[in-house]
């Protein structure tokens, strides 16, 4: 072990649960473990920490371990990397399971929307949602879990891995079970804002109502997203659908495209309600986040802007996972 000891203030660490180090894994962050209030070196980075290193920490009684904030977006990488293993571990708790899923979820959409005409990063964002859709199939506490590590702090990236947990699940509680068509439906959820990548970030994060000028550039999001989803051809078509209507409302009044209700696809319908759920159970900005059951009446108040048999089957569905 590096006797390397530094005395840094909290903020600069990060703890990481041990479960969460897939053993016989070559990390790309340097790992500490804390001795009194120093933070103590215990493995440089690219160095292969195996079964033993664990077990050792284990029988030290060291179960949490802690990384550099510079080494966050390492960390989530390295996360994304090792999913597979780490989801099929047997000693990894469903609860860290569902934050390693969402963890890595988050990585990729933020590559994403860093690059959104990225093929690699689509490609990725597929093993992903591949994931996110057999652990939710895997077992009945899955969709509970994720719900349970849901942040409610508004940003467009957990916001778009928040949605498409729950598209996916809504999916299912409507009698979806064809896998392929709950990927492309978890696509659409976790690409659904892809054209916010286009509008300016000082209108996507005004802290306040967006005047008319900006609100009209925030409402072309919907068709930047088709036209990039389109150029990347990477991107099915029920995704295309979900990002191009995910803000219609069944009496016409949504954009951009005004649709009415025979127009508008099912899945658009369920975008459209988890989407709104999402949004007002979170704190934004202008406005901060409602409990579940105050957002389950405001959405059924407003029944006549969503598809209200689908509204009425999520809301069920929350209230029987107890979101
Ligand atoms: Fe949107």
């Amino acid at each position: 072990m590096d006797e390397n000891t530094l005395d840094r203030l909290e903020l600069y660490f990060t703890p990481i649960n041990i479960e969460k180090i897939n053993p016989n894994s070559v990390i790309n962050f340097d790992l500490y473990i804390k001795m009194g209030r120093k933070f103590v070196l215990y493995k440089n980075r690219h160095l292969l920490i195996d079964r033993d290193d664990i077990g050792r920490l284990l029988h030290n009684a060291v179960d949490t371990l802690y990384i550099h904030i510079k080494d966050k977006k390492n960390f989530r990488t390295y996360l994304e990397d090792n999913v597979e293993n780490l989801l099929k571990s047997e000693d990894v708790p469903i609860q860290k399971k569902a934050e390693i899923l969402h963890d890595s979820a988050i990585n990729v959409v933020e590559d994403i929307f860093d690059n959104p005409r990225s093929g690699p990063a689509i490609q990725r964002s597929k093993q992903i949602i591949g994931h996110t859709v057999d652990f939710i199939l895997g077992s009945p506490q899955s969709f509970a879990n994720l719900l349970r590590i849901r942040k409610h702090d508004f940003y467009t990236y957990t916001h778009s891995v928040n949605v498409c947990t729950f598209l996916v699940s809504l999916a299912r509680e409507l009698g979806i079970s064809d896998k392929k068509d709950l990927k492309a439906i978890g696509e659409g959820g976790l690409l659904h804002d892809l054209g916010k990548s286009m509008v300016p970030s000082a209108i996507i994060n005004k802290p306040g109502k967006l005047v008319k000028g900006e609100w009209e550039v925030m409402k072309k999001h919907p068709t930047y997203g088709v036209d990039l989803a389109k150029t990347t051809r990477e991107i099915n078509d029920i995704s295309i659908i979900i990002i191009g209507q995910h803000h219609e409302k069944p009496g016409g009044t949504g954009y951009p495209g005004g649709l009415k209700s025979e127009e508008l696809s099912i899945f658009a319908n369920m975008a459209s309600i988890v989407d709104v759920y999402d949004a007002i159970t979170t704190n934004r900005p202008y406005s901060t986040a409602r409990s579940p059951m105050d957002a389950a009446h405001f959405l059924l108040e407003n029944k006549a802007e969503f598809n209200e048999k689908i509204l009425l089957k999520f809301i069920k569905m929350l209230a029987v996972k107890k979101e």
